[in-house]
């Protein structure tokens, strides 16, 4: 088949990728002509394993393509791909749609034949009955579908989870574009994915639906360690307590400084908002958009109380990005704790494997080349994002390097005996800190935590 993605980000690009895979003829539209020509040179613009990989495979074999031009794009294509932003608007809440409507817009003034408008991008619902109103009033005569195919790819694994979906979303109204979507995800569907053909409303909010829940879990379990830490219980082992429970399961219950991403505090703040205009308000996702965007401050606190006055000192950070093997900065902790400390006086020397220029870009730190630069002469560590080579740090030298061995970890990615063993105050998540006999500075990280 051939197929327009309109926006090449890190949904249009992956989807386009891997359906060029599937053996369809794609072409991904992007607006950022800058994009499109490191695209075009074979120069991958975001940091997802794997996709440098698809993408040059999909060039040479000329099913993929990159372009600025939709107009002649969407005159051949049977199918067109909305894959555009849907930040928050500023000042409401509510899901900003300016780039889906000009995208809408573009394709009704150029269709040509019959073509299916497929919305992947997050959207409320109502959005898809809008676009399609949109092109029917520009369009009266033109002959098109618009279905709302929401995606669930997880960056970091994105290529992974596109192949191998748990379950492949389509909300349409006409058997004729349930063909087309079929065609598409023929491959999946061979593969005995399970295919949901529902409405387009219903579509639409299994996807806001999804993120809302998986978002209350981590809220729910960061609620949990918060009272571990007053208890004396381990949220780890909570955790696996209950995530044994099949009716529960283990996912998304890692205790954390709070959620973020491009994803989770968007979709959950519109989907709080569609339950407000519609009268029907949902008091569990009100209360997860403010359990986490208060964790998150809180976590700043946390780790001031570790390292006492932070006038004057500095704090070595590993980890920017609101979740490993991503570039993404889009909300993530980092964004809110980074700015408190610095306010409260620490200096931050940070470093993270993919997240460097965009950290440089928004925040006031000093960036180091390595993980262990940030440590030299520095007052504590502090773990923000659990980047597989934060796991095995050489502690003997991890202490060496620190002017005192402190580390505040929000990841729980060690145990606090071996941290003990190795001499460190040792402060982390729904956990009681672990204290080496004599440290008077962290004492005072194990009155406050307690
Ligand atoms: N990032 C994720 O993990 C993820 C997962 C599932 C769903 N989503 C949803 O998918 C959508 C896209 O997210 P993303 O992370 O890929 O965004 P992104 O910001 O990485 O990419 C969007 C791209 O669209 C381009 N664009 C915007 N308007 C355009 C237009 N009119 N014509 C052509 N190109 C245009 C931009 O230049 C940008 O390159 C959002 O609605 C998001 O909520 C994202």
């Amino acid at each position: 088949m051939r197929i327009v993605m309109v926006g090449a980000g890190y949904v249009g690009l992956v989807s386009g990728a891997c359906l060029s895979q599937f053996g369809h003829e794609v072409i991904c539209i992007d607006k950022d002509t800058r994009r499109v020509r490191a695209l075009d040179a074979g120069m991958i613009p975001i940091y997802e394993p794997g996709l440098d990989e698809i993408v040059v495979s999909g060039i040479r074999s000329k099913r993929l393509s990159f372009g600025s031009d939709l107009g002649e794009a969407v005159r051949r294509a049977e199918a067109i791909f909305i894959a555009v932003g849907t930040p928050t608007r500023h000042g409401d809440g509510h899901a900003d749609l300016t780039h889906v409507y000009e995208a809408a817009h573009e394709i009704a003034a150029n269709l040509d034949g019959y073509a299916v408008v497929v919305n992947k991008s997050t959207v409320p619902v109502g959005t898809g009955k809008e676009v399609y109103d949109l092109i029917r009033m520009a369009r009266p005569n033109a002959d098109f579908d618009v279905a709302s195919n929401p995606e669930f790819l997880r960056e970091g694994s994105a290529i992974e989870d596109f192949r191998r979906p748990d379950r492949v979303v389509v909300g349409c109204e006409s058997e004729r574009a349930r063909e087309v979507m079929r065609e598409i995800y023929r491959p999946l569907y061979i593969n005995e994915t399970p295919m949901l053909f529902t409405s387009r409303e219903s579509a639409e909010l299994i996807k806001y639906a999804s993120n809302a829940l998986l978002a209350t879990k981590i809220t729910f379990i960061n609620e949990i360690a918060d009272i571990c830490e007053k208890v004396g219980a381990d949220v780890k082992d909570v955790a696996r307590g209950i995530g044994l429970d099949k009716r529960i399961g283990p996912k998304f219950l890692h205790a954390g400084p709070g959620f973020g991403g491009s994803c989770f505090p968007k979709d959950t703040l519109a989907l709080l908002k569609t339950s407000q205009d519609h009268g029907a308000p949902s008091r569990i996702v009100e209360a997860v958009v403010n359990v986490n965007e208060n964790r998150k401050c809180a976590m700043a606190g946390k780790i001031a109380d570790a390292f006492g006055d932070l006038r004057g000192k500095t704090i070595a950070v590993l980890g920017m990005t609101f979740k490993p093997n991503t570039d993404d900065m889009r909300e993530a902790p980092a964004l809110t704790i980074l700015p408190a400390l610095t306010a409260m006086g620490a200096h931050i020397r940070a470093y993270d494997p993919e997240g460097m220029e965009q950290a440089r870009d928004i925040l006031d730190i000093e960036t180091c080349a390595d993980a262990y630069a940030t440590m030299v002469d520095a007052d504590g560590l502090v773990i923000l994002t659990e980047w597989n080579e934060f796991r095995a740090l050489n502690l003997v030298r991890v202490g060496e390097l620190l002017k005192r061995k402190l580390i505040v970890d929000l990841r729980n990615i060690y145990e606090p005996s071996q941290m003990e063993a190795y001499g460190f105050s040792y402060v982390s998540v729904g956990r009681a800190p672990s204290t080496p006999a004599g440290d008077v500075l962290s004492r005072r990280a194990v009155t406050v935590a307690a």
